[in-house]
């Protein structure tokens, strides 16, 4: 079977190997707890994954894990050493779902440099050292997939974010970088980048209005799209209605432009709120 670490006899083989498939996968989903984490479970669990769920909140863990069947590794991606024993124990995973995160909101002058520590710990250094130590064991087999959840954040900046923005643009390097390295190895690499989300998760939790006209997407549109990344092995992959893919598109070409045009739509009020509702979680 094909190793990533010979690129020398990779380089001579067939490069298209088929996707991995979801049915009897061994699935290990991180920031199960949460609103997109519990329709992520859900939905593999639909589609025949084994699942091992993870968070922080054990009450909550246990109970999606008793509803789903699934394994319960309760972690604290916080602490390093915490992420190394959820990697050990959570055994042979065919699917990283990378989708824990904190919602580091706010201006960078209002952290402490523990806080910052801690966003960059949990929503970046996390995902990595999981695909660190799950991937070598996946392209062994010659078979696996990680998904990286992101955000729209990860493709344009907003405003009064900076540490999520460089958290969610740091997943999406990363991921679309190992994806090339990955390419003949039968491990797929796919990111998920939502805009908002709502009925449940980080930004229906805040309660924040947002503009007129600015659309959402439910937390099971987040989760299909985390299966069809699996299933089509593909790259990216945003859930947003389209004026809001449109204008992230137009964010990467011309972004003092998409900025000033924020800013008329209130997206400094908009980052105050948010870190209003989100303080207590840093
Ligand atoms: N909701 C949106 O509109 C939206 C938009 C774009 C991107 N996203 C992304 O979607 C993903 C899921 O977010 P969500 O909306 O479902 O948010 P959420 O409901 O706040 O869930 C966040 C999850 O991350 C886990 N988590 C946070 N800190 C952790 C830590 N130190 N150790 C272990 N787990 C930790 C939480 O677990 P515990 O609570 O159990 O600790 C929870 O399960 C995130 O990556 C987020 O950035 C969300």
């Amino acid at each position: 079977m094909l190793r990533w670490r010979h690129p020398g006899s990779i380089a001579r083989l067939p490069v298209r190997l088929p996707p991995v498939q979801i049915s009897g996968s061994n699935a290990l989903v991180t920031g199960a707890t949460g609103g997109i984490g519990h329709a992520i479970a859900r939905e593999l669990h639909s589609q025949g994954a084994r699942l091992v769920l993870t968070g922080r909140r054990t009450d909550t863990l246990s109970d999606l894990a008793a509803e789903l069947g699934a394994r319960e590794l309760p972690a604290d991606l916080s602490d390093a050493d915490d992420v190394d024993r959820l990697a050990e124990q959570a055994g042979a995973i065919d699917i990283l779902i990378a989708n824990a995160a904190l919602p580091a909101s706010g201006r960078l002058e209002t952290y402490t440099p523990e806080q910052i520590g801690r966003a960059v710990q949990v929503n970046l250094l996390a995902p990595i050292a999981l695909a660190h130590a799950l991937t070598p064991a996946m392209a062994a087999r010659g078979r696996g997939h990680l998904v990286f959840v992101s955000s729209l954040a990860g493709k344009a900046a907003t405003a009064g974010a900076p540490l999520y923005n460089a958290t969610k643009h740091g997943l999406r390097g990363f991921a679309s970088s190992l994806r090339i390295d990955l390419r003949a190895s039968g491990v797929g690499v796919s990111t998920v980048f939502p805009g908002f989300i709502r009925e449940a998760g980080m930004h229906a939790d805040a309660n924040v209005t947002l503009p007129r006209g600015v659309g959402t997407r439910s937390p099971q549109d987040v989760a299909r799209a985390v299966a069809r990344a699996i299933v089509e092995n593909r790259g990216e992959i945003d859930v947003a209605p389209p004026a809001l893919r449109l204008g992230t598109a137009l964010a990467g070409i011309a972004p003092e432009l998409a900025a000033a045009a924020s800013r008329r739509m209130g997206a400094e009020e908009i980052a105050l709120a948010y870190e209003r509702a989100q303080r207590e979680m840093r």
